[in-house]
C-alpha cells in the first residue's frame, strides 16, 4: 500500500480524536460567555480574563484554538473579535446556541465518561453520572432544567423554519404538541396559521416555564401539564411530537403512541418530527445523535422502517415521510383504518 495513503488514514483518525478537544474548547467558551464579553469591541485575553474570572494566558490559548476553527478572529495586536459563526455564541443572538453548548459541557461530556456501561448493557448512563434519571434530575435542579428548556428552544429555533416550510399546517384544526417543551414549535406553527388553535402538553414544571405569553397566540393556545405515560389531552385534530420519542426505548415508545392513539379522534393525524437514520455510510447527524441518545437516555434515533413498525404496533399506519431542509424528517401517520 502507498505509504501516503496509510499516513492519511492515521491522520484522519487522530483528527477525529482531537474533536474532543475542540468540543471542550467550545463548551468552555460558551460557559464563560466569552462572546457576550466580545459583543461591543475586540478585546485581548488580558482584558477578558478579569470579567471572565480566568487566567489570561490560558484564556489566550483557548481563544487561539477556537480562532483556528472560525469562531473568533485574532488581530495582530492579540485582540479577539467574533466571526459570523462566533456571534451565535452570544446569549442575545436570535439564533444563539450558547446554552446548548454550555450544557453539553456540563451534562453530555460527563455522561459520556460512562459510555462503556451503555455499550456493555444498552442502558443509558445519565443516572450513573448524576445519581438520578435525567428528567428527575432536571426537575430537582430547576436552573439546569430551565437551561435544558432553553437548549431545546435553541434547537427548535434553528429547525422550526424548515418544519413549517416542509409541512402545510393550515387547516390542521386543533394541534396538540406532546412533549412540546416551552412551546417554541407550537408558537411558530400557530403564528404561521392564524386559523388554528393549539395545546401545549409537557411535564407540569416544564410548561410552567413556557414561552407562549407575548407571542401573540396566547388566546389560541391552551397549556396543559401532565405525563406522556398518563392521560394525553383528547380531541385534537393533529398531534405533533418533536424530538421526544428518541429519548425512549421501543417498549416505552409503543406505550406513549398507544396513549396518543386512545386520546385522538379516529380521523386525526400524528406527526413524529425526528432525525430518521438513512441507510448506508453517508454522514448524517442522526447517527451521532443516536449514539448520544443511547449514552444519555438508553434511547435511540430510528430508521424509517423502525418508525413504521413501532407505529403499526400502536395502531397507526404511516401515510408519508417528508424530508425537511434540516436534519429532521416528518413521519405522518393516522390511526389504522382511518378514512384518508
Ligand atoms: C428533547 S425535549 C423536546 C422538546 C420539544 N419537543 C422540542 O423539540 O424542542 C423532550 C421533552 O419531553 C418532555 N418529557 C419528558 N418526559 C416527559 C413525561 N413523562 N411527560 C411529558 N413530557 C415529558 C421533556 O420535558 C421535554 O420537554
Amino acid at each position: 500500500m502507498d505509504s501516503t495513503l496509510e499516513l492519511d488514514g492515521s491522520l484522519r483518525l487522530l483528527e477525529l480524536g482531537d474533536g474532543l478537544i475542540y468540543a471542550a474548547a467550545l463548551h468552555l467558551a460558551a460557559e464563560l460567555k466569552v462572546a457576550d464579553l466580545l459583543a461591543e469591541e475586540p478585546r485581548s485575553a488580558v482584558e477578558l480574563a478579569g470579567p471572565a474570572g480566568v487566567h489570561a494566558p490560558s484564556l489566550h490559548r483557548l481563544l487561539r484554538t477556537l480562532a483556528g476553527c472560525g469562531v473568533f478572529n485574532e488581530d495582530s495586536a492579540g485582540r479577539f473579535s467574533l466571526t459570523e459563526t462566533g456571534r451565535r455564541l452570544r446569549s442575545d443572538h436570535p439564533l444563539s446556541v450558547r446554552t446548548t453548548l454550555a450544557q453539553q459541557g456540563r451534562l453530555t461530556a460527563r455522561t459520556f465518561q460512562y459510555a462503556q456501561h451503555a455499550l456493555r448493557t444498552g442502558e443509558g448512563t445519565f443516572t450513573k453520572a448524576f445519581g438520578q434519571p435525567v428528567w428527575e434530575y432536571l426537575k430537582e435542579h430547576p436552573e439546569e432544567g430551565a437551561d435544558f428548556d432553553t437548549a431545546m428552544h435553541e434547537h427548535s429555533r434553528v429547525e422550526r423554519a424548515a418544519i413549517v416550510k416542509a409541512y402545510d399546517f393550515a387547516g390542521s384544526g386543533r394541534i396538540v404538541d406532546v412533549g412540546g417543551g416551552d412551546g417554541t414549535l407550537l408558537a411558530t406553527v400557530l403564528e404561521a396559521c392564524p386559523g388554528e388553535s393549539g395545546v401545549l402538553f409537557d411535564l407540569p414544571h416544564v410548561v410552567e416555564r413556557n414561552r407562549i405569553a407575548d407571542t401573540g397566540i396566547e388566546d389560541r393556545c391552551e397549556v396543559v401539564g401532565g405525563d406522556i405515560f398518563g392521560e394525553i389531552p383528547a380531541g385534537g385534530d393533529l398531534y405533533t411530537m418533536k424530538s421526544v420519542l428518541h429519548g425512549w426505548t421501543d417498549g416505552e415508545v409503543v406505550s406513549i403512541l398507544g396513549g396518543i392513539r386512545r386520546a385522538m379522534k379516529a380521523d386525526a393525524r400524528l406527526l413524529l418530527i425526528e432525525r430518521v437514520i438513512p441507510g448506508g455510510d453517508a454522514p448524517h447527524p442522526s447517527k451521532a445523535f443516536d449514539l448520544a441518545m443511547l449514552v444519555m437516555a438508553g434511547g435511540q434515533e430510528r430508521t424509517q422502517e423502525e418508525y413504521v413498525g413501532l407505529l403499526a404496533e400502536a395502531g397507526f399506519q404511516v401515510e408519508r415521510v417528508i424530508g425537511t431542509e434540516s436534519s429532521l424528517s416528518i413521519v405522518e401517520a393516522q390511526p389504522r383504518g382511518a378514512a384518508v
